[in-house]
């Protein structure tokens, strides 16, 4: 389907969800758009009135707002002190006890957890004063490398409940990438699991603990989660504990640590276009604010709803939209330890079935690639529960939208592009379910506070108006921002707001449609998005150069129908290093895994005798993109470059690998 035609096709709001029995909370665009421009009008009336509608603080706020963008000194409900885990366990746990706060989906489909409220409230306190044990206070830093379980939301929320800040990693990270995190943010203590577990294989996380420990004194003490107790893992003693022991001993109650709104409760680490990855500050109040409005309003949850988010708490979408958005709110939300394809490609879909759920929310991958796997895998499961259907991380294909549409909702579900990053906290443009008529491909609208800006790229002009494509800029501060980089607010500064004076920089190009609906164009930035996995292509580079025969690497992304990027790594060698290129080329993707993690093996490494360069010997990436995408016919002016005779030798290896 061309862009133009995507563009053209407009689908209301399904007429099922206006008319059945649960009434979406915001159920006209007129609705919508009298909420949002008060919203932006009027930031602080209108966000101090959702502030005390959605959380409980134990002292009030008297300042909705302060701070600027030029001044990089944002902060919200500034007086305000509140707790997050009590705002996500107790209050919940007071009113409605018995209530499923976590549906556990195991590995296994069989192996299904529940927890309520209460429970969950005990489990949380028990883990708070394990931790409080181990002299974990406010403020302190506290790092986590778990699977999909449980007891990583008890975790997570006992470092909340004592004001500590966790910094959660990906499980798929490597032994050096959790190591270079748990460095960075100076934890004391980690919390893993013997083993994870994913479909149907095994994920060492003990033993990737443990390499990236290996300087001594590095931290304090590991609490150690007996996951699949399938294997004997290896215990440092004076150092490592197991987590059952410990709960075992605590105390099913434990005070929560009042803290400020602008507390630190996370840090997440993301890659940027340059440098070590960035760990990304979220404070308490906001953050919190705009997890809650934004579940409720574009997931439309009530009170009966069961709420499933396929997203891992090792990135964003997990801490957002797994954990503090839908707990916030006291919804029970899933948490899936597996993938969509074990043990068959209908595992999403018999989940759905399962477990009655009614929103559900996934990357454009996944669905891309169920969708090639064939109907039947849908077709043999009753999804007439669903009622919003939701999108993340990457621009979705407007085939992938309608497939996800019809096949998955029916027609009768409302479908949610949602756009955000690590840096937004949550989701900034999307349509709202009763609400939104939808155009495929396109995240549509801004969110309640989001006053976004096209702008042009080199001038930093805006442009205003409709039918217009840009940078993707935001003009005014919202709650859930990030306020800083762990330990470097200088290059927070220099990512986002300094670069276009007076706006916050997503890094994205996008534009803004003769109808005035936004789409996501992707990174205009040296970051490549594969399934919806952000990486850097410096960090790549990084990985690839520690090979001793590599002079030079440059790394770009390729269009990928399934993943849409993939990685393509162009290197040179030293002379007279190599004898077996194809060796070679194997241990530099196996070099990227170990360095990184799996998932940012490169599909395709080059070995070419040199790289396209300006005269003062820039690498052009852009050069290399246009020959990996099949554009080199549209390289424009190459006058500039120092060698314009390396083009063709690049086309042809390219030609040659594919
Ligand atoms: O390029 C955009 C893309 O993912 C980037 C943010 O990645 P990360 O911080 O890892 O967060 C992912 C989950 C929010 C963005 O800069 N992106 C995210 N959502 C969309 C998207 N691109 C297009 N459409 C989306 N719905």
């Amino acid at each position: 389907m061309s862009a133009e035609h995507s563009e053209n096709k407009i689908y209301p709001v399904p007429e099922r969800l206006l008319s059945g029995p649960t009434k979406p909370f915001i159920d006209s665009f007129e609705q919508y758009q009298s909420l949002w421009q008060e919203s932006v009008d009027n930031p602080s009336t209108f966000f101090a009135k959702a502030a005390r509608e959605y959380l409980h603080w134990d002292t009030n706020f008297q300042t909705t707002c302060a701070g600027d963008f030029e001044n990089g000194n944002v902060a919200w409900f500034l007086e305000g002190e509140l707790n997050a885990a009590y705002n996500c366990v107790d209050r919940h746990a007071f009113a409605t006890p018995d209530k499923v706060a976590i549906i556990h989906e195991g590995d296994d489909p069989n192996n299904v957890r529940k927890l309520t409220y209460k429970q969950l409230l005990q489990e949380v306190c028990r883990m708070a004063n394990v931790l409080h044990g181990l002299d974990v206070r406010k403020g302190d830093n506290v790092a986590i490398y778990m699977p999909m379980i449980p007891e990583t939301v008890i975790a997570m929320l006992a470092c909340a409940r004592l004001g500590a800040v966790h910094s959660v990693v990906f499980a798929g990270f490597s032994a050096e990438s959790l190591y270079e995190r748990i460095q960075d943010c100076g934890a004391r203590v980690v919390i893993t699991s013997d083993e994870g577990r994913r479909g149907g294989k095994t994920v060492a996380t003990k033993r990737i603990v443990d390499e990236a420990l290996q300087l001594p004194n590095l931290v304090d003490r590991v609490i150690v989660v007996k996951h699949t107790g399938t294997t004997s893992v290896s215990m440092t003693p004076s150092r490592d504990i197991w987590w059952h022991q410990e709960m075992a001993n605590a105390r099913p109650y434990h005070p929560v640590t009042v803290v400020s709104s602008e507390d630190p409760l996370f840090l997440l680490y993301t890659s940027g276009s340059t440098g070590t990855p960035k760990g990304v500050l979220h404070t308490t109040g906001g953050f919190l604010l705009g997890a809650a409005m934004t579940v409720k309003n574009i997931f439309d949850v009530h009170d009966d709803d069961i709420y499933a988010c396929m997203a891992d708490l090792g990135w964003i979408t997990g801490h957002t939209y797994i954990l503090y958005g839908p707990l916030c709110l006291g919804a029970t939300t899933l948490l899936f330890e597996s993938t969509p394809t074990y043990p068959t490609a209908s595992r999403f879909w018999e989940t759905v079935d399962k477990h009655k759920i009614t929103q559900f929310y996934t990357a454009p991958t996944a669905i891309r690639a169920l969708r090639r796997l064939g109907d039947e895998y849908v077709d043999r499961c009753n999804l007439s529960t669903l009622r919003v259907i939701g999108s993340v991380g990457e621009p979705i294909n407007p085939e992938a939208w309608e497939w996800y549409y019809k096949k998955v909702g029916h027609s009768q579900c409302a479908v949610v592009d949602t756009y955000w990053q690590t840096e937004t906290g949550s989701i900034v443009v999307s349509p709202l379910p009763g609400a939104t008529p939808t155009k495929p491909g396109s995240a549509t609208f801004p969110f309640f506070g989001i006053r976004p800006a096209i702008l042009d790229p080199a001038t930093g002009q805006e442009l205003e108006g409709n039918d217009v494509t840009g940078v993707l800029a935001i003009k005014q501060p919202w709650p859930s921002m990030s306020r800083t980089i762990y330990n470097n607010h200088h290059r927070f500064m220099e990512t986002y707001l300094k670069p276009y004076p007076g706006f916050y920089f997503t890094g994205d190009g996008a534009t803004r449609d003769k109808d005035g609906y936004i789409w996501i164009r992707g990174r205009v930035d040296d970051v490549i998005n594969v399934s919806g996995h952000r990486l850097s292509t410096s960090e790549i580079e990084s990985a690839l150069i520690l090979d001793s025969s590599v002079a030079e690497a440059a790394v770009i992304g390729g269009h990928d129908d399934l993943t849409g990027q993939c990685i393509h790594a162009f290197c040179t060698l030293k002379p007279n290093m190599v004898s077996d290129t194809e060796k070679l080329i194997e241990g530099l993707i196996q070099q990227v895994r170990k360095s990184i993690g799996p998932f940012a093996k490169p599909k395709q490494v080059y070995v070419v005798s040199d790289l396209p360069k300006t005269r003062s010997g820039k690498i052009l990436r852009r050069v290399l993109r246009k020959i990996v995408n099949n554009e080199a016919d549209q390289l424009g002016d190459t006058s500039t470059m120092a060698d314009p005779g390396i083009i063709q030798q690049l086309v042809d290896k390219v030609k040659q690998r594919h």
